[in-house]
């Protein structure tokens, strides 16, 4: 025991030599991109609450609503007693959002978007005596990363990890595999750089090489497309191959996941999926007020903020060009400045604080090394004033930073 406390002491000095250490901060006022923390009044640009639904007062009247009528907990897992038929509404009303893209859709609710990752990789990886094999883009979220950790703990799988800029590689890799099963797991909108995985041609290399390919739509559900249904609306892109993983305490403000894909896959899911069938159901008065999220996403009021979010990019896009940090190419809403050095990420997040603002340094393991940065998002409800009074002060931090160093 002494030991290990000893070590974890010594392990959290490193962290804070490196300037690794991470620090919770307390929120006290709702959601929104003005929060209160330690009695003082911050702007945030730094939330996943893309289309400000996360204190939408049609939600906060629904989930009051759906404790009344359908009570607030579920009461078991959802293969025990705890699925209700207002799951069974939910997920009818998500699996419709990817209806033209998978044909025969169905979609699974899970309570988060890291299990419903974890859930689709592990469960879509246990074939009896098949060879399988995954194949990663390089930059996938960590609950991507965590589920092909835990598949390649099965046997007769292995992994391949690819650059989503540069395809030649997982196409080189798909042409010599003669695995029985091939599943290519991608992204849709990047977590931490905001650019979009080319999912035209993923598909059409899990097309001609007989594989699956998964897309984690988190960050595109709710934004991307007229009606909010996240990278495959429009895209003109139909196939059975695709499995679609879309969360819902990003822009659709509240909390859960789905997996949705042919409905063959899902069945498989409901047998294999150990964090669905070993974890309770997330609260019915939850699955009703998602559902009126998604009646607020796909209606006017969810292509109101979607034209007010992307006015929001444009603008930030065109005012900030910086001489020495690295602002990403990116049209979504995450808008990264990559500056290098946990040190002085770190120091620009504390001066950014002074200055009434909230952008966290990200840093390594989320991160590659030497490329941590301030990960910026934008949501529907910031206003011009505030985006370019962001961008000045951004603008003279480098301008004072960058001129002290030298
Ligand atoms: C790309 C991506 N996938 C999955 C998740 C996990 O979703 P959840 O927060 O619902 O667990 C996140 C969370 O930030 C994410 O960025």
């Amino acid at each position: 025991m002494s030991f290990a406390k000893n070590q974890i002491i010594k392990e959290l000095n490193a962290l804070d030599e490196q300037f690794l250490r991470r620090r919770l901060r307390s929120v006290d006022s709702p959601c929104g991109t003005r929060l209160r923390i330690a009695g003082r009044e911050l702007q945030a640009f730094c939330s996943n609450d893309y289309l400000g639904f996360a204190n939408h007062p049609d939600l906060i009247s629904a989930i009051a609503k759906g404790a009344s009528q359908f009570g607030v907990g579920s009461g078991a897992s959802h293969l025990i007693s705890g699925h209700h038929q207002i799951h069974d509404a939910l997920e009818e009303k998500l699996a419709s959002t990817q209806a033209n893209a998978i044909p025969g859709a169905k979609a699974l609710f899970f309570s988060t978007g890291y299990l419903a990752n974890i859930s689709a990789i592990t469960g879509l990886s246990k074939l009896n005596n098949q060879q399988t094999r995954l194949y990663s883009a390089a930059l996938n979220h960590a609950s991507l990363i965590d589920g092909l950790r835990l598949a390649k703990g099965h046997a007769n799988t292995d992994l391949f990890i690819f650059d989503h800029h540069n395809l030649d590689s997982l196409k080189e890799e798909l042409k010599n595999d003669s695995s029985e099963h091939k599943l290519i797991i991608t992204d849709g909108v990047f977590s931490m750089d905001g650019d979009l995985a080319p999912i035209a041609t993923l598909l059409q290399l899990a097309e001609d090489y007989d594989a699956l390919l998964l897309v984690d739509d988190a960050h595109g559900f709710g934004v991307l497309g007229k009606y909010g249904y996240g990278i495959l609306e429009g895209s003109g892109l139909c196939s059975e191959r695709l499995i679609y993983i879309g969360t819902l305490g990003k822009a659709a403000g509240l909390s859960g996941a789905f997996v949705c894909a042919n409905e063959l896959l899902i069945e498989w899911l409901i047998q294999k999926a150990r964090p669905y069938i070993y974890s309770t159901a997330s609260s019915p008065a939850l699955a009703y007020a998602l559902i009126r999220s998604l009646e607020l996403i796909e209606g006017s009021e969810g292509q109101e903020r979607r034209e007010s979010l992307k006015s929001n990019i444009a603008l930030w896009k065109q005012l900030t060009q910086f001489k020495v940090w690295n602002k990403l190419n990116s049209d979504t809403a995450i808008q990264p400045i990559v500056v290098g050095g946990n040190e002085i990420a770190l120091q620009i997040a504390k001066e950014l604080d002074l200055a009434g603002y909230w952008i966290p340094a990200i840093r390594p393991p989320t991160v590659p090394k030497g490329m941590a940065r301030l990960r910026m998002t934008l949501s529907a409800t910031h206003t011009h004033t505030q985006i370019r009074a962001l961008s000045e002060t951004l603008l003279s931090l480098e301008t004072r930073l960058e001129v002290n160093k030298q």
